[in-house]
């Protein structure tokens, strides 16, 4: 099966607008011969209109990091699918930050993902254990269980727009990332042998799934030589556009 690799940058709370739009008009003139792949910068939402016209026709897809699930209403500070819709095609649903920091739980996830798709959004939805529950032996249930309520009631055509990316929360912004074999075996392993028995195995064959955590130039190409992982969610490497050319160029 072969899928087009995905390597999406998210930015966190990181870079204003100039900051943001430096960063595009030095990266993205590097990416415009890049081979097969897609490229995905997810800024803060306060750059994603500035940057919309830089990016418009190139190689660079614009992602936001968090969205509400109602349409509109009473939700002082949130963002709804149609007002992303408006800027950008992807956005991270269930990062670990949002769900330990700000309450997101596999209930959130799951609604968040269906008004999502219904705007149609592509949700890069992400999954991950604790070092204790991976120490306890349990990240194949956790993870199972992650990817099973957050898609629950879904149809095969809709998970079809999603991406996974697996992201162990212990592995992110510690420099210690998942071993590749490790990363692997949870992402063929558990990830897509869930989507196999949930949905199909030709739904699990077409999910892209990305790796998440500590993801570096110089440790890229060991978890994309890998057939089960189609690119990476990266986040302190992704705020240097060098480094960020480097890893977009070890997935092609
Ligand atoms: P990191 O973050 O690359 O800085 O570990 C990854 C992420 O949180 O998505």
């Amino acid at each position: 099966m072969e899928r087009v690799p995905i390597v999406a940058a998210n930015w966190k709370m990181h870079k204003t607008i100039s900051e943001a739009v430096a960063f595009i008009e030095a990266f993205q003139p590097k990416v415009s011969e890049v081979g097969e792949v897609e490229i995905v910068i997810c800024p803060p939402a306060t750059a994603l209109s500035p940057l919309r016209e830089l990016v418009e026709g190139g190689r660079v897809q614009l992602g936001a990091q968090n969205v509400h699930w109602e349409a509109k209403g009473a939700f002082t500070g949130e963002l709804s699918p149609s007002m992303l819709g408006e800027l950008c095609t992807f956005v991270i649903i269930g990062h670990s930050e949002r769900r330990a920091m700000f309450g997101e739980t596999d209930g959130t996830v799951s609604k968040k993902l269906s008004s999502s798709l219904s705007e149609g959004l592509r949700p890069i939805l992400c999954v991950g254990e604790s070092l204790q529950q991976r120490e306890a032996g349990e990240t194949g249930t956790f993870i199972a269980g992650q990817v099973n309520a957050a898609l629950d009631g879904l149809s095969e055509s809709e998970i079809n727009r999603i991406v996974i990316a697996y992201e162990p929360i212990w592995a992110i912004g510690t420099g210690r990332a998942a071993t590749p074999d490790d990363a692997a075996a949870v992402i063929d392993g558990t990830i897509r042998a869930t989507l196999a028995n949930s949905f199909s195995q030709s739904a699990a064959g077409e999910m892209r799934v990305l790796y998440g955590g500590s993801v570096k130039p110089e440790n890229a190409n060991s978890f994309f030589k890998l057939d089960g992982i189609d690119g990476a969610l990266v986040g302190g490497a992704s705020l240097d556009p060098d480094s960020f050319l480097a890893i977009v160029e070890a997935a092609v």
